[in-house]
C-alpha cells in the first residue's frame, strides 16, 4: 500500500516507491528504493523533496520515528559523497547563486507586465484604440532599470520561458535584446529608453498587413513580399496617427529596422551611415530573434546558430563593429544554454562572460555516464580551462536534453502560459 510521508519521518528500511519529481528534479537514479542509509533522506531533503509515498509493503519497517529526524553533519550519501546538513530551513535552491539569478526575479516581474502592455498595444493597433504610452513608459523604464543591474537577465529569461505567442513576444523580446545590447555598446540610459520604446513599436504595421500574408508558412510570392515589406513604414503612420509624444529617434527605429548596410532593405534603400544607429541595433535584434524563435511551421534555431547566420551578413546587411558588439553582448552560449563539456559532463550555462564567450558560468548537471547530480556546481569555466582545459565540445538542443534548464535558474513559476 502507498503512504504519503513526510521525508522527515523517514527511516532506514522503508521503501520509497515514488520521490514525486520529474527524473531530473530529484538526486536518485530511480524514483524508488529501499532506504539503507540515512544520507539518503537528507539527500531528499537537499533537494527540497518535502513529502514521498512509501511502499508500506516494500519496507522493512513498519513506522516513522518519534522524534524528528536530525541531519547528520558530513554522512556520506550512496555515491561516496559527502553531505554537508542544510542550514534550517532547508534549502530549495542551489546554495551558490550567480549575479544574474538574484536579478532574475525582479527581471522576471517587469518583463510579465511588459508582456501584457506588448499584448494592449497590438489589440489597440487592431481596434484603432489609443496606444497607452504611460504603460509603455513605466515597462520600458522597468526594463532599462534590469539590464543596468545585470545585463543578462531578461535575456536569459527570453530563451528559458516557453509557450508564448511569437506576435505579442517578439517586440518585446526585440525591446529586451535591443536594450542589452545598448547597454553593452555603452548608450546612455535615455537612449536606451528611446531604444526601447522603438522596439517596442518597431512592428505595429503588421497589424495592418493581411494575416494570409503574416502568417503563410512557405515562401512568400513577389508581390506578397511588396506588401509586407510596408509593414515598416507603416509602423510610422501608426505612430504618427495616434499622435504618440515620443522622440523622433523611436520612429527612426520603426521605420528604419529593416534597411541594410548595402542599401538591400527597405523601405528607403538607405546606405552605411545613412541608417540610425538604433534602427541598426533593433535590426540585429530583430533577425536574432527571428531566428530562434519558435514558430508554427518551423522550430527557432540554436543561439549559436542564429549568431553564425548574423555573422555571414557582416560587411553586407550590418556594419561588422555593429554585428561584433551585438554578437559579444548575446553571448555564443547565451543563459540557458545546454552544453555537453570535453570531459563528458553534460552542463547548463547560468551567465555569460562578455569578455571571454566561450567560458561562461556554468552549472554542472549531470556527469559523463547520464547520473544527474543532485548538488549542480557552479563553475566559471574561464578558471577552470586554465587549469584543467575543461572546454564546451556542443550544444545539445533542450528537445534532445530531456530536462527544462530553467529547472537550474529556479525559475518554475514563470515559464509562460501555454497556449
Ligand atoms: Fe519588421
Ligand atoms: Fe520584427
Amino acid at each position: 500500500m502507498l503512504k504519503k510521508m513526510v521525508t522527515k519521518d523517514l527511516v532506514v528500511g522503508m521503501y520509497v516507491a515514488d520521490v514525486g519529481r520529474a527524473w531530473f528534479n530529484h538526486p536518485w537514479k530511480k524514483k524508488s528504493r529501499l532506504l539503507t542509509d540515512q544520507a539518503e533522506i537528507q539527500e531528499l531533503l537537499d533537494y527540497g523533496i518535502d513529502e514521498v509515498y512509501v511502499d508500506t509493503e516494500k519496507s522493512k519497517v513498519k513506522s516513522g520515528p518519534k522524534k524528528p529526524f536530525v541531519p547528520i553533519a558530513g554522512t556520506r550519501a550512496a555515491d561516496g559523497a559527502l553531505r554537508t546538513p542544510p542550514k534550517s530551513p532547508v534549502p530549495k535552491a542551489p546554495e551558490v547563486v550567480s549575479e544574474l539569478e538574484i536579478e532574475l526575479p525582479k527581471a522576471a516581474k517587469a518583463y510579465t507586465k511588459a508582456l501584457d502592455t506588448s499584448k494592449a498595444i497590438i489589440a489597440a493597433c487592431y481596434m484603432n484604440k489609443r496606444i497607452e504610452m504611460n504603460e509603455v513608459q513605466e515597462n520600458v523604464e522597468e526594463l532599462v532599470e534590469s539590464v543596468t543591474r545585470n545585463q543578462d537577465a531578461l535575456t536569459a529569461l527570453i530563451k528559458l520561458r516557453h509557450f508564448d505567442d511569437y506576435t505579442y513576444t517578439h517586440c518585446l523580446n526585440v525591446s529586451v535584446l535591443s536594450i542589452s545590447a545598448g547597454k553593452a555598446l555603452g548608450l546612455s540610459q535615455d537612449d536606451l529608453k528611446i531604444l526601447g520604446m522603438g522596439t517596442m513599436f518597431h512592428d505595429l504595421g503588421k497589424t495592418r498587413i493581411p494575416s494570409y500574408i503574416l502568417n503563410k508558412p512557405g515562401k512568400l510570392t513577389d508581390e506578397e513580399f511588396v506588401i509586407m515589406k510596408n509593414h515598416a513604414a507603416l509602423s510610422q503612420t501608426i505612430i504618427e496617427e495616434q499622435k504618440l509624444d515620443v522622440d523622433e529617434q523611436v520612429i527612426q527605429v520603426a521605420r528604419f529596422h529593416h534597411e541594410r548596410l548595402d542599401g538591400s532593405g527597405y523601405p528607403d534603400h538607405l546606405k552605411g551611415e545613412e541608417i540610425p544607429k538604433l534602427a541598426t541595433i533593433c535590426g540585429l535584434s530583430d533577425v536574432y530573434d527571428a531566428l530562434t524563435s519558435d514558430r508554427v511551421y518551423h522550430k527557432g534555431k540554436l543561439p549559436h546558430d542564429a549568431l553564425k547566420f548574423i555573422y555571414s551578413l557582416r560587411g553586407t546587411h550590418f556594419e561588422p563593429y555593429w554585428v561584433d558588439r551585438f554578437v559579444q553582448s548575446v553571448g555564443i552560449y547565451p543563459p540557458g544554454s545546454i552544453v555537453e563539456l570535453n570531459s563528458g559532463h553534460v552542463a547548463v550555462v547560468i551567465e555569460v562572460d562578455h569578455s571571454a564567450l566561450l567560458t561562461p558560468l556554468i552549472k554542472i548537471v549531470a556527469d559523463p555516464q547520464g547520473q544527474i547530480s543532485s548538488r549542480p556546481k557552479l563553475i566559471n569555466l574561464r578558471l577552470e580551462a586554465e587549469k584543467t582545459g575543461l572546454s564546451i565540445q556542443k550544444v545539445i538542443p533542450p528537445s534532445e536534453a530531456g530536462f527544462d534548464p530553467a529547472y537550474y535558474f529556479n525559475l518554475k513559476d514563470i515559464q509562460g502560459e501555454r497556449r
